[in-house]
């Protein structure tokens, strides 16, 4: 894409970076890349091969030998492991309990930004995750730090799960993204922060529409300078 730019999203777990940056990517004709699903995709395989999700050294084993595919499709995006398609699977409450703790390893995250930096070599994408602004894109021309309460993060991760028909009691969640919060901003290898020329969005009341509109608007005065 000519003048097409780099967008990097992030913020803590459920803010609903995902789902805008999927609608973001689609409005600009941009790839959408979410570096969360290789991290998961990576925790799917260890949890399978019973490798102990704090061990850094066989983690990063396992990554050298796998090959993680994210394939955009009309229906959204589908990830592959060594070609099987895991993209439901590595939504589980398994995978998602485990994931902090593979994404806290310093050799894993090396290897990560590597493939990540790889995947946005083109320009015209949109990428979310945890560390995209600060670590894997630190020159993205249009940085957005997306953010919302724990209560309203939780309240649409149990929407979400009831369509999939993940059945988890709503204080459970609360929960489940406290803890996910702390493993992810105090981890010791690039945690999860603001990077300092990143526009703050916090989605609490607003509607999908409307972040994605604020982003786009946001793209637009980027990509004509
Ligand atoms: O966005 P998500 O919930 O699918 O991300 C899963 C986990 O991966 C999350 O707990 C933090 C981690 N992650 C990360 O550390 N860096 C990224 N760029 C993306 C995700």
């Amino acid at each position: 894409m000519e003048n097409g730019i780099q967008i990097a999203i992030d913020g803590p777990a459920a803010a609903g970076k995902s789902t805008i940056a999927k609608i973001t990517a689609s409005k600009l004709g941009y790839t959408y890349i979410d570096t969360g699903a290789m991290y998961r995709a990576l925790t799917y395989k260890a949890l399978k091969e019973h490798i102990d999700v704090y061990d850094d050294d066989a983690l990063s084993q396992l990554l050298e030998r796998i090959v993680i595919e994210l394939e955009p499709t009309e229906n959204g995006q589908i990830v592959r492991v060594d070609g099987a398609d895991v993209t439901d699977a590595i939504r589980s409450q398994e995978v998602t309990s485990n994931v902090s703790a593979t994404a806290a390893q310093p050799r894993v995250r090396e290897m990560m930004v590597e493939k990540q930096r790889l995947l946005a070599t083109s320009k015209g994408v949109v990428m979310d995750g945890r560390d995209i602004g600060t670590a894997v894109l630190p020159s993205a021309e249009l940085k957005i730090y997306m953010t919302a309460s724990v209560e309203e993060r939780a309240a649409r991760r149990f929407v979400e799960n009831t369509k999939r028909g993940i059945d988890r009691p709503l204080d459970q969640l609360c929960q489940d993204i406290s803890n996910r919060d702390k493993a992810d901003m105090e981890r010791v290898a690039s945690p999860l922060k603001q990077a300092s020329d990143a526009i703050l969005i916090d989605t609490t009341s607003m509607s999908i529409e409307e972040v994605a509109d604020t982003i786009i608007q946001h793209a637009e005065k980027r990509k004509s300078r």
